[in-house]
Order: C-alpha cells, then sequence, then structure tokens
C-alpha cells in the first residue's frame, strides 16, 4: 500500500486483507479533481496563515496544477495500490513539489476534506444533470410540437377516462422534471457549506482563513459546528432522494412507452436505434431502452436507503461506515445521467401512430363528464346530472352507439336541457375545445404550454451556452 498517511503510532503492519477491505481509491479517485481544488485552496490558505512561504506556496500550486495536467495527459494514471485519494494525491504532489508537501495537511484531516471534496463534485454535477434534464424537457416539448393536433385517451385506472391532446400528456412529463431540477438546484444550496477548519471532529490549532477558503471555493457559508461538518452527509442523501424521484418519473414514462409501443395498444414506435431483437424470435422489436429506464429507478431508490440504512444509526461524528457513501452516490450520478440522456434519444426518435390514435379518437366516452357539466350551468344539480349520463352512456352502450352518432333529437330524450350547444361536446375535439378551464387539455391553452416550455427552455440553454 502507498505511503500512510497515519503510521506513526502502529507498530504492527496492517494485515493485507484489511488493506485491500479498507482502501477506497478504487472508488473515490473519481474525487480527484475535488481533491485539488480543495488542496489548492487549503495551500493558500496555509500561507496566508503564515505556514507556508511563498516560495513553499508557490511551488505546491506549480505542483498541483502539474499533477492535475498530469492526471488530465495520462501521464498519471489514477491506479496503483493506494488506501484513498487523499494519500494519492499528497504522495503525487511530494514527488512534484517536494518536502513542503509534507506541510499541506496541516489544518485539516481527511474527515473535513472527504466531505468538501464531496461537496465540490457534486456541485459539478448537478450542473451537468440539471442540463441532461432540460434537454430531455425539450424532446419532450418539441415531441408535443410535432404532434401538436393529436388526441390521446387520458386514463385512470388504466380504464379510458377523458380525451386529452397529446402534447399536454408529455407537458405532464416536462412539470415533472421541472420540479426535479428544482429539487436538484435547491439541495446545491444546501450543500455550499465549507466544513473546513473541522479537521477530524473538533476542529484545529491554527489560524486558518476559512471566509476566504470559501470564497476561492465559492461557497457561500463556512459551517458553523465541526462535528456537524465532518458527519453531515444529509447533502448526498438528499441528492439520493432527488435522483430517485427523477428516477421514478423517468420510470413511469418508460413504463407508458413499453406500454404504448404494444401490439395491444399500438399508440407509437420506438425507434430502431433503441430497441433490441431476440436471439430466439426473429420478429421481435423489443423497447429494451425504455425497460432498462424503468428499472434503473429501482437501482436508484435502493442507493437512497442504502446510504440511509448507514447513516441512520451512527453516533457522532466522522465514522469509517461514511467511506460507503461513494458508490451509492457515483452510481446514482451515472444512472440518473446515462438515463436521462438514453431517453432524450428515445423521444426524439419516437413516433406515433396516427391512424390508431385517430381511430380511438371518439371510440368511448370521455365526453360524458362534459355533458354532465353541461347540464350543470343549466342548472341541474351536478349529482343528478351524473346519475342521468351514467344512465345515458348504459342505454347506449347497450345499442352499441357511440356518443359521436347520436341525433339531437336522442339527446333530448335523455333531457330536454340538452340542445345544439350539447351536441358540440360529443366529439373528442369538441370535448377538448370545452375543457377550457385551467389547467385542461384546451388546444388553446395547451399551445401556450408549449410555446411558454420552448421559450423557457431555449433562454436557458443560451445562458448556460455563454455560462
Ligand atoms: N476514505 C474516507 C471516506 O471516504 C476518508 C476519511 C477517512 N478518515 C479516517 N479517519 N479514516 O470517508
Amino acid at each position: 500500500m502507498g505511503n500512510k498517511l497515519w503510521g506513526g503510532r502502529f507498530v504492527e503492519k496492517t494485515d493485507r486483507a484489511m488493506e485491500e477491505f479498507s482502501s477506497s481509491f478504487a472508488v473515490d479517485r473519481r474525487l480527484w479533481k475535488a481533491e485539488l481544488a480543495a488542496t489548492e485552496a487549503h495551500v493558500r490558505v496555509l500561507a496566508r496563515g503564515g505556514y507556508l512561504s511563498r516560495s513553499e506556496e508557490a511551488g505546491l500550486l506549480r505542483g498541483l496544477k502539474s499533477l492535475r495536467s498530469g492526471i488530465l495527459s495520462g501521464a498519471i494514471p489514477l491506479e496503483g495500490d493506494w488506501e484513498d485519494v487523499h494519500s494519492f494525491v499528497l504522495a503525487h504532489l511530494e514527488k512534484k513539489a517536494g518536502a513542503a508537501a509534507r506541510k499541506v495537511h496541516a489544518g485539516r484531516s481527511r474527515n473535513d476534506l472527504v466531505s468538501l471534496d464531496m461537496r465540490l463534485y457534486l456541485r459539478e454535477e448537478i450542473v451537468r444533470l440539471d442540463s441532461l434534464l432540460a434537454r430531455l424537457q425539450s424532446a419532450l416539448t418539441a415531441k408535443g410540437e410535432e404532434y401538436a393536433g393529436v388526441v390521446i385517451p387520458a386514463y385512470t385506472h388504466l380504464q379510458r377516462a377523458q380525451p386529452v391532446l397529446f402534447a399536454h400528456h408529455l407537458l405532464a412529463y416536462v412539470e415533472m422534471l421541472d420540479r426535479d431540477r428544482l429539487r436538484l438546484r435547491d439541495l446545491g444550496r444546501r450543500l455550499e457549506v465549507l466544513p473546513a477548519g473541522s479537521a477530524a471532529a473538533g476542529g484545529n490549532t491554527l489560524d486558518l482563513d476559512l471566509k476566504l477558503m470559501a470564497g476561492l471555493l465559492g461557497f457561500p457559508k463556512v459551517s458553523p459546528n465541526s462535528l456537524d461538518a465532518v458527519s453531515d452527509r444529509d447533502f448526498v442523501l438528499e441528492f439520493l432522494s432527488a435522483a430517485a424521484l427523477a428516477g421514478l418519473h423517468f420510470s413511469r414514462l418508460a413504463e407508458e412507452l413499453v406500454l404504448w409501443s404494444t401490439s395491444e395498444f399500438s399508440f407509437v414506435e420506438l425507434g430502431e436505434a433503441f430497441c433490441t431483437g431476440s436471439s430466439f424470435l426473429p420478429h421481435k422489436r423489443n423497447p429494451d431502452s425504455a425497460e432498462l429506464v424503468r428499472a434503473k429507478a429501482g437501482r436508484l431508490l435502493g442507493n437512497f436507503t442504502a446510504l440511509f440504512a448507514t447513516v441512520k444509526g451512527l453516533p457522532l461524528s466522522y465514522n469509517r461506515d461514511l467511506q460507503e457513501d461513494k458508490r451509492p452516490l457515483f452510481d446514482s450520478v451515472d444512472t440518473i445521467g446515462d438515463s436521462a440522456a438514453v431517453l432524450c434519444g428515445v423521444i426524439e426518435s419516437l413516433k406515433v401512430n396516427l391512424a390508431v390514435l385517430k381511430r380511438l379518437e371518439d371510440e368511448d366516452y370521455g365526453a360524458a363528464p362534459d355533458l354532465a357539466e353541461y347540464l350543470v350551468k343549466k342548472g341541474m344539480p351536478f349529482r343528478d346530472a351524473h346519475r342521468l349520463v351514467g344512465g345515458m352512456v348504459v342505454s347506449l352502450a347497450r345499442s352499441g352507439c357511440k356518443l359521436n352518432e347520436i341525433s339531437i333529437q336522442e339527446l333530448r330524450k335523455f333531457s330536454s336541457e340538452f340542445d345544439d350547444g350539447a351536441l358540440k361536446l360529443l366529439s373528442a375535439r369538441g370535448s377538448l375545445r370545452a375543457r377550457a378551464a385551467f389547467p385542461g387539455s384546451h388546444p388553446g391553452r395547451v399551445k401556450a404550454n408549449l410555446r411558454k416550455w420552448r421559450r423557457k427552455l431555449e433562454a436557458e440553454g443560451k445562458k448556460r451556452g455563454r455560462g
């Protein structure tokens, strides 16, 4: 095992199996950029406090820079039997900058350092994931615009309920994704708290300018409590829970795509680039992309519950158990990112089966609630109107008659309050036009929502491009 940061009080060698068991380098090497950023800020603060000379500071900063380019170019591979990313960086820094590197760990511990690294890492990932979610929102909005006039049944209990616009259905996911993005950005505010100065648990005796350090790292706040700072993993759990929720939304959309692409539904066809075949059934074209997205939501929830269970019984402050936060975090970051990227492609290449949806438009009794409300507007109590239209549906269904096939005379047999206005409601499109009230699926409203989202997402995209 590479140079240990803690050998001094040990006489015996660490057991080989224990070394392998406790090493986290294979996992936490992913934090190397954050580790370098945190170390650079720490070096500057140590110099400000008079613990490093100007030339030591300059040499260390140069060393960190060269370490960064060495890792980026592959000249310094992130490999070897290091205990963790912290030991790796300090050992390599010593190779680059010499003995001054032995001063760098003053006033800090891996306990506050790892918490800082995780915060820096996650802050960046949140920005990347936010833009992926925005891309998915754009893909859904564009698909809604492509099929602007298309009507599909809205379901409750997986039974047809009311006709809505396909775009309205897609925009429901745009709203969900927006809350997912808000959650990510919101937890970003809570993770931007500097845990430095806490050292292992109870602080340090050096004179470190933590405000300067917070400023250098772009954190608005310094943690006021060292025990909390080293043992808090709320921000990781908040992320895992936000990722699980986003995954849940992905999964519901994926499930609908699976369902809609069955021969039984035939509402949509997934692009071939996002389907796979069967090794036995030559005719198959399976929606594996959507199935995998659906399944991965389970992993995302698993990651949340795994860390929740790990942290829930821990006494303050740092415990080595907390090292186990990284696998679930990295896995959720990857899983949610990869799922979003694949879903984008699935949505972009999605084709809607217009003939099937056209045929379905007026097949059911989706305008029934509008008819009942028509009577309400004429003064009939809703309960009575509901009963009357329910009876009407029974009698029409018995004679195999659809709503849009009946004449005004037949309609008036059920209530003399029905007139030409009621007749207009009986087609899916008439029903849609009648449901003008917020936040229904009125064509004008859906069109305005599509426009609103497109503009918002375009403006955000431009800002991101500039930023
Ligand atoms: N690898 C550890 C973690 O991820 C770093 C902190 C180790 N601290 C210690 N006292 N052993 O949490």
